[in-house]
């Protein structure tokens, strides 16, 4: 394995215990920088740092304490208004901070004082720096990440939200030739050449908006870009929208740039929220721990979450493509302008983004439903998994070890849950005036969760007093739901009730809408029910007949829905045909899948006919006449092991994943013939349509249908005969399509395939002419490698959470980590050995998470491989993990994350993992963010 440069040291614990931080101990700032100046000398091997802070007053009694990491940085001098201070007089240097007494700062007269200037430089070192936070060198260029607490590695300075300063001039000085783009927040004033310095440069950028240290960020490189300029609408400041990269991926980045000008459009239009500077720069880069980062007028993104073109990117990526770039962008507002008093409001900013981000992409999408269905889908597969684990924890956490471990799913989509909650019971305009009203008091400041709160309370003339508990509970609520139909008053009565880790009951909406029981037409449109108290009966009257219920429509609230109907799976065998809500339709056709595919693991026949109920329903959705083809391909897709296991007390990772692939393969006997004429008739639509790709929702849920389509006929490789349709099917379709979408399905469905001779050429030739087509082009040869894009279904079932593994692992899977999935679709049992010989493939380091993340992440959510008997697979990733925790302990805590959910594993299996958990537990030293999430994972 390759390691790039040196290796940095890591904070670790080595025989104290690391601190906890608790949310109660947030004092206000004795003193704070007001402004600051700096000047960045990067120099291969040595770069020194200056920094001018003006520091002021604050709040209340103490000193003045500095954050700065003791192992990133060498203090080379510290000045307070010209003067020199001596180290143990005038400031001590102690662990991570540096004191400077409040009496060294009143001075002689012991006076209020308006300012003085504190002067510090000091050296870092860039190029080791593989931990990817602060100051780093990702390939040729050097970037920063500051969030959460990346800025103590570049200088001194109180790095923590509350102290909101202006960046008045940032200097950075590089090499001409090497380094000739040179970026910052805010505004360039100032560049030229150094004087007396041959070949080197210089720009000065200025960011007239208070910001916290999180949001630096500083880039020098050699890049392209792509650009444009945007008129605001409101005010028409005219903005110079910029994104770059390494010169050879310039063609890659107008998808992106578009993203960006429709993200600052739909903010106008929704929020009223316009853009605040002259530029908005974005930069691509390869080597980064997160998706991307919202940097004060200067994003950082990951490669994989930026670059597109129609031959290397599918659907999937355009789309998630366009909602990272609309989330940094949301953050202007939602987290610049306004930003976070203390890490434990995270949600304030990243639950309200997601919520708007979603929001945009329904929009972009025209489809809020279909949005909806995969977002529910992702919050059940990973925060309910999250939360029913030993990471579990409210929105708003009440302690940390490392913060790097609490950007969780639990504070993104949970909180993005509650933000729509708020949204569901105040409606559109309520919602809108809640929002005005919190820019109206906070712009410019760091707030609380609590300020959110009241301004949408306060905006609305609402109590939201009992709401408020959502921030503090753990856990999913459940809640239970029993109806009586009342034939001589007329009246259907539902009963609510709740359960939840909160001693007072949960605010929570629950949409509901009646539907006749014999027609299925719906007598009572949907109806937002307030349930405040344990248990609440609502009342509906005027009803003729016998009514079915529709409940928790839309996920009206992040719970878990429990009924008491006598036979469950009719009713909703009749709902997933006739609910006019289409989330709920979709939802109940996921029950009578799981139902089904339960039974077929635990090898009962039902008395139910569930059965039939799933044939039944699978045949409708296929037969509809709609062109809304991706609602239709999702009601086509059997729900994922993730968020099957989730149901479940004990998780039989092997038996879960046969009992799902055989109830597919009867389905598609079943109805092969009727799935065959709708594959054949999408394919001469788009035939039609003359190949061009477009990319509205029409064509992309055409695709998506048709490619669910051929996944199922696909599945069917029984006898000889079946193989050898089955490849010449996919081969046909790969031979004779032009966008990735579809070749990569194909593609997907022919790297399973084996046996005969003509089925394994045929597999072999779409594999060649893939590579070749790609003409070196590196995403595309990912692919080329990863082969399969449908891995969904078999990721991730314990991690207890990783945006990241999310994020990329899954579709920007690079060759390492497809080779493994490759073989993991083909349930070759040498799956292990295949993934511990591309540990050594001199092109796989530990160094680059993107790179980490394929190959490991993927095969540890590999479950049906990595819970393989014997254990074998959980020591070879805790051996992973104990080497990345001396590079990056952000992506070594994340990996720890598939070991600790042990309890919900066979004994044996538990048993082994826990072993694991063990030593790593015992490891010397461990980085706090390890040593947190084995230590919850041990309890
Ligand atoms: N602020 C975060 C990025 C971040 C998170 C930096 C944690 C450092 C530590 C950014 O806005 C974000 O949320 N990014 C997500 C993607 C987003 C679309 C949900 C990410 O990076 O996973
Ligand atoms: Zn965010």
């Amino acid at each position: 394995m390759a390691l790039r440069g040196g290796s940095d040291a890591v904070a670790v614990a080595e025989t104290t215990t690391p601190r906890e931080i608790f949310r109660s101990d947030y004092r206000p700032l004795p003193y704070r920088v007001g402004s600051v100046s700096m000047n960045f000398d990067i120099r291969d091997g040595k770069t020194t740092v200056e920094s001018e802070l003006t520091i002021v007053p604050g709040v209340g009694e103490g000193d003045l304490v500095l954050d700065g990491e003791a192992d990133a940085l060498t203090l080379l001098s510290i000045s307070l208004d010209g003067k020199t201070m001596i180290e143990g007089v005038d400031y001590f240097v102690e662990g991570d901070a540096l004191t400077i007494p409040s009496r060294v700062l009143l001075g002689n007269e012991n006076d209020d004082f308006a300012s003085r200037k504190l002067r510090t430089m000091v050296e870092i070192v860039p190029e080791t720096n593989t931990q990817l936070s602060g100051l780093y060198k990702s390939g040729k260029m050097y970037c920063t990440q500051c969030e959460a607490m990346g800025f103590r590695r570049i200088t001194y300075y109180p790095d923590r939200p509350d102290n909101m300063a202006v960046f008045e001039r940032v200097r950075i000085e590089a090499d001409a030739d090497l380094y000739p783009v040179l970026l910052g927040n805010g505004n360039k004033v100032e560049c030229g050449k150094v004087e007396g310095d041959e070949g080197r440069h210089y720009a000065t950028w200025s960011d007239p908006y208070p910001k916290p240290s999180y949001l630096f960020c500083i880039v020098a490189g050699n890049l392209g870009s792509v650009s444009s300029t945007y008129t605001t609408r409101p005010s028409g400041r005219e903005v110079r929208l910029e994104v770059y990269s390494e010169p050879e991926n310039v063609s890659k980045l107008g998808h992106a740039l578009a993203s960006l000008r429709k993200s600052m459009m739909w903010d106008e239009d929704e929020f009223g929220l316009e853009y605040d500077l002259d530029v908005y720069n974005i930069v691509a880069v390869s080597d980064f721990n997160m998706g991307a980062m919202e940097n004060k007028g200067l994003n950082v993104f990951n490669t994989a979450l930026t670059l597109a073109d129609p031959r290397s990117a599918t659907d999937s990526d355009y789309e998630r493509i366009e909602s990272v770039v609309g989330h940094e962008y949301f953050h202007n507002w939602t987290g610049n302008r306004v930003t976070c008093r203390d890490w434990f409001q995270l949600t304030l900013k990243e639950g309200l983004t997601v919520y708007r981000d979603q929001e945009f992409s329904g929009d972009m999408m025209n489809s809020h439903a279909v949005k909806r269905i995969e977002d529910v889908n992702a919050l059940r597969a990973r925060q309910f998994a999250e939360d029913a684990g030993p990471m579990s924890h409210p929105i708003r956490p009440e302690s940390y070890i490392s913060m790097d471990n609490f950007y969780t799913s639990t504070v993104y989509s949970k909180g993005a849950e509650v933000i729509r909650m708020y949204r569901t019971l105040l409606g559109k305009d309520g919602f809108r005036r809640g929002m005005d009203l919190y820019f109206e008091r906070h712009d410019g400041s760091a707030v609380t969760c609590d300020d959110f709160l009241s301004a949408m309370a306060d905006a609305n003339r609402a109590d939201l007093t009992q709401f408020g508990l959502w921030y503090s509970t753990s856990g999913t609520p459940t809640v239970k739901y029993f109806t009586k139909y009342d034939e001589s008053a007329k009246t259907f009565h539902l009963t609510l009730s709740q359960e939840s880790n909160s001693d007072k009951p949960l605010h929570i909406p629950v949409a509901v809408g009646l539907l006749d029981k014999v027609s299925g037409r719906e007598v009572v449109p949907t109806k937002v029910l307030e349930l405040k108290e344990k248990e609440q009966t609502f009342d509906f009257p005027g009803l003729d007949g016998e009514v079915l219920p529709s409940i928790l429509r839309g996920f009206s609230a992040p719970v878990k829905l429990v009924g008491s109907s006598a036979d469950e799976e009719k009713d909703w065998a009749f709902l997933a045909a006739y609910d006019s809500d289409g989330y709920n339709r979709w939802e109940s056709g996921q029950k009578l899948y799981t139902s089904l595919i339960f039974q077929t693991m635990r090898g009962v026949q039902s008395e139910s006919n569930t059965m039939e109920h799933v044939y039944e329903a699978f045949q409708r959705t296929l037969a509809l006449d709609t062109d809304d083809y991706s609602i239709q391909a999702y009601g086509l897709i059997m729900p994922s092991e993730s968020s099957m296991a989730e149901e479940l007390d004990v998780v039989d990772p092997v038996a879960l994943h046969k009992a799902r692939g055989d109830v597919k393969k009867s389905i598609a006997r079943k109805f092969h013939s009727e799935i065959r004429a709708k594959y054949d008739e999408l394919t001469s639509a788009m035939k039609s349509t003359g190949g061009e790709i477009k990319l509205d929702a029409t064509s992309i849920g055409r695709r998506r249908l048709r490619n669910v389509l051929l996944d199922y006929l696909c599945s069917l490789k029984e006898t000889p005969e079946e193989r050898e349709a089955a490849s010449e099917l996919a081969m046909n379709q790969f031979q004779s399509s032009f966008g990735m979408t579809d070749r990569y399905a194909a593609l997907s469905c022919l790297v399973s395939m084996g046996g005969e001779e003509s089925v394994v050429a045929r597999r072999d030739a779409a594999l060649q002419k893939f590579y070749n087509d790609a003409e070196g082009d590196a995403l595309v040869i990912d692919k080329w490698f990863s082969g399969k894009e449908a891995v969904l279904n078999v990721f991730c079932p314990d991690a207890y959470f990783d945006h990241l593994t999310y994020f990329f692992a899954l579709r920007y899977l690079n060759h390492l980590e497809m080779c493994t999935a490759v073989q993991a679709m083909s349930d070759l049992p040498d799956v292990l050995d295949k993934v511990k010989a591309l540990v050594e493939h001199p092109e796989f380091t530990l160094t680059n998470p993107n790179r980490c993340r394929s190959l490991i992440s993927v095969f540890s959510g590999n479950a049906a491989h990595f819970h393989a008997d014997g254990g074998e697979g959980y020591k070879f990733l805790g051996e992973i993990i104990a080497k990345s925790d001396k590079l990056n302990p952000q992506l070594s805590s994340r990996m720890g994350g598939a070991l600790i959910r042990w309890k919900r594993y066979s004994e044996e299996r538990g048993a082994s993992m826990k072993a694991e958990l063990q030593k790593l537990a015992d490891m010397k030293p461990i980085s706090n963010d390890l040593f947190e999430v084995v230590s919850r994972g041990l309890k």
